[in-house]
């Protein structure tokens, strides 16, 4: 049967890029975005300060870019010096917001349940979520690769209902392939998606698990992108390093099935 779930390749740019080179970076992609037929949905979280910029710029021009963040804070507004409301990143123009990604598990001891209350505040705001689960090298060695995967997709979509669970993204990303070079097989790529799949349907039902678009990250590059996206269950792909050069994402945009350049 072929896929109905879309295809949808994010970029996260972390902290990388001013909003001149943002302004630059969108300029030099949005040519080679308008030569392809049959593109998949083409997201970018970028830094906050070039949120608004990078925003009026698709916007502007017709660009068929989603732009959003890579973090916000879970409440409504309040005395958090440094931290940003999800209305205010809504008001910029950002669409989506990347939640629970393993940088900020690892080094900013997000839990479960904070992911959880982010994702909430999110979704209440109107902002579509990717939620990242991902598991680290020596959890794979150990052989609990299902069970953190179990454990850090039911922690982080705790008590969602139907209509929110309908705008969640989910991203595998082994934290031993992030930014490592290292990219999983596709079969334990694929396997992994399956789980989670498996795990969502017994959890909300197999309607709702199998909309779900599934992404894979770490290491993705323009030559390993096409077999990934080839896997029933990759419904697309969450790029770091290789999302910086807008040759490189447009190559890794162009690896899906379908797309005429
Ligand atoms: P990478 O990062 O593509 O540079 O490995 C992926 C991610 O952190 O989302």
């Amino acid at each position: 049967m072929p896929r109905t779930r879309p295809t949808l390749i994010a970029g996260n740019w972390k902290m990388y890029k001013t909003i001149e080179e943002s302004k630059e970076f969108l300029a030099t992609l949005a040519p080679l975005l308008e030569k392809s037929q049959g593109l998949p949905l083409v997201y970018l979280a970028v830094p906050f300060t070039a949120i608004y910029v990078a925003a009026e710029w698709v916007k502007e021009r017709g660009v068929a870019v989603v732009i959003g963040a890579q973090n916000m804070n879970e409440a409504q507004e309040g005395s958090f010096t440094g931290e940003i409301a999800a209305r205010m990143l809504l008001e910029a123009g950002a669409r989506f917001v990347i939640l629970g990604h393993s940088e900020r598990r690892h080094l900013f001891q997000e839990s479960n349940s904070w992911v959880n209350k982010k994702v909430k505040r999110a979704l209440q705001a109107g902002i579509q979520a990717i939620v990242c689960i991902g598991e680290t090298l020596q959890e794979r060695k150990e052989g609990r690769t299902e069970e953190v995967l179990k454990e850090q997709l039911l922690g982080s979509l705790e008590g969602l209902v139907k209509e929110e669970l309908e705008q969640i993204v989910l991203a595998y990303e082994p934290v031993w392939a992030i930014g490592t070079g290292k990219v999983a097989q596709v079969e334990e790529v694929e396997s992994a998606h399956l789980f989670i799949r498996k795990v969502g349907g017994e959890q909300w039902g197999k309607k709702i698990a199998n909309q779900m678009v599934i992404q894979y990250g770490g290491s993705v590059k323009p030559d390993n992108a096409k077999e990934l996206l080839a896997q029933p269950d990759v419904d697309g792909l969450l790029i770091g390093g290789a999302s910086l050069s807008p040759e490189s994402f447009m190559k890794i945009i162009q690896s899906t099935p379908g797309v005429v350049s």
